[in-house]
Order: structure tokens, then sequence, then C-alpha cells
């Protein structure tokens, strides 16, 4: 009985989030190339996943959640066109506007819901993302589905949006990162931007999300068999970045 509710109630979340995002499609991603450099929290998740990378000739790169594609776009570039890349997003508006602004023989877009991957065992070297997660509310079964695609030694790494972790210890971590420097200021200040760009009607309509603290994401990679698991630091408490690995026979 309470798994159907559950299930109910996902399926009535995702129909929510596809028609949000489907909306967002027509009115945010003809901006986001423009919006993209003024936001400093975009530029540091793009710097701290493609340091965590090493992409070769024949890498395998999974983006969750990529929207209009224009992070994978970016990747690529980083990495001078090395790799092939998968862009997964469950709208299909979002797919389109990929597909039609993003032409490349090594990127492609598909659409699918990333709770349930079209994607063989151990096939994946790579997944990234970027503020997409915080979408799925069963993250235990999300992290177990990323690590049945993972080859071994595959790696996730993911910048997202976290419920604040009050901890002392966390605080305190933080602050070490927040520099006195307009930078750290800013990188805050982009975070609330970005919300009020917003128009009022997406804002109504925004679906409820399922955050949760970075320690928490961590305890969960962890308990679903991922490994390395670090917890990347950025100046404001609300915004993380995450990276773990799937390592067998250690
Ligand atoms: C805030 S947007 C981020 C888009 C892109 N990563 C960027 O930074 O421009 C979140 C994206 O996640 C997608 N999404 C949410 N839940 C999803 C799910 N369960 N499976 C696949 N995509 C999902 C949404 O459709 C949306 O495009």
């Amino acid at each position: 009985m309470v798994v159907e509710k559950n299930m109910e109630k996902n399926k009535n979340y995702n129909k929510k989030l596809k028609k949000y995002f489907n909306l967002w499609s027509k009115i945010y991603q003809n901006k986001i190339d423009r919006l993209f450099n003024s936001f400093s929290y975009l530029k540091w998740a793009l710097k701290q996943i493609c340091t965590h990378l090493s992409i070769k000739k024949d890498s395998k790169v999974l983006e969750l959640g990529c929207g209009g594609g224009n992070f994978l776009e970016k990747i690529n570039a980083y990495f001078k066109g090395k790799g092939y890349y998968i862009g997964l997003d469950i709208s299909k508006e979002q797919i389109k506007l990929a597909r039609e602004k993003i032409q490349k023989d090594n990127i492609k877009f598909i659409q699918g819901n990333m709770i349930d991957l079209p994607f063989k065992n151990d096939s994946i070297d790579y997944i990234v993302s970027c503020s997409s997660l915080h979408h799925v509310a069963n993250k235990k079964k999300l992290f177990c589905e990323l690590h049945r695609v993972l080859k071994n030694n595959g790696k996730l790494v993911y910048c997202d949006f976290f419920l604040e972790n009050n901890s002392e210890k966390y605080t305190k971590k933080v602050k070490k990162v927040r520099d006195k420097s307009k930078w750290s200021k800013k990188f805050s200040g982009d975070i609330q931007r970005a919300y009020n760009l917003m128009p009022e009607f997406l804002k109504k309509m925004h679906p409820t999300d399922y955050y949760i603290d970075p320690y928490k994401t961590k305890k969960i990679l962890l308990l679903n068999g991922f490994k390395k698991c670090e917890i990347i630091l950025s100046p404001d408490t609300r915004f993380a970045g995450i990276s773990a690995q799937k390592l067998l026979n250690i």
C-alpha cells in the first residue's frame, strides 16, 4: 500500500517535472549561453567536474539531466573532442533543443529517466551532472542504478544544490573555502540571481525538490558500493560537488 502510494506520488512528480522543464526549455535555454558566463557557480561546477575526469579517446561519458546540452558541449570542448558523450534528460523538449543546437559526431542526446537507465551493466566510464540529481526522490535507487552502469574504476562526478548541513564541522570547512574575495560573494549572489531570473509563473510551478545534505549523500553512496567518495566544497553551503568511484575488488 505504501509502495503503491509512493509510486503514484513519483509518477505525478515526474509528470509535473516534464511539464515544467518542457516549458523551461522554451524560456531559459535560448538565453543560457549568454547567462552561463555570468553565473560563477556554473563555471565553478564545470571546472570541478572537468578536473575530476581524465577522458581518453574511447571514454564514454554520460550526463544526467543534460537539459539543452550546454554542459556536455563545454566538457567536450575542454577535452578537445576526445571521448564519446551521451546526454540524458527526462524532458522531450530539452532533448529536442539539445539535438538542434549541438550536432557533433561524438555527442548524442536521449530522452530517459536517470533512475532507470537504458544502458548495460558496466558500460560507462564517467557519469557527470550539474543541478539535476536533486530532482530524484529515491537517492538509494538512483545511486544503485548509477553503480550498475558504471564500469569498474568508473567515476561519478556531479555538482548540485544541497540541503544545508548546519553541523559545526561542515560550517568550519566551508568557512575555509569561503575567502573574503569578491568572487566568493559573487558565487552566493549568483545562485540567488539565477533563481530571481526565473519568470514568476515558473517559480510557482517549480516541482518540490528532494534535497539532502552532502554528508547524507556520501553515506548513501558508500552504502550502494561507491568508494573514495569526496565532497567538493564551494563557498556557498547550498551548492557543492560530489565525486565517487566504482571500485570492485579492493
Ligand atoms: C536545473 S536543470 C539542469 C540542466 C543542465 N544540467 C544545465 O545545467 O543547464 C535539471 C534537468 O534535469 C532534468 N531531470 C530531472 N529529473 C530527471 C530524471 N529523473 N531523469 C532525467 N532527467 C531529469 C530536467 O528535465 C532538467 O532538464
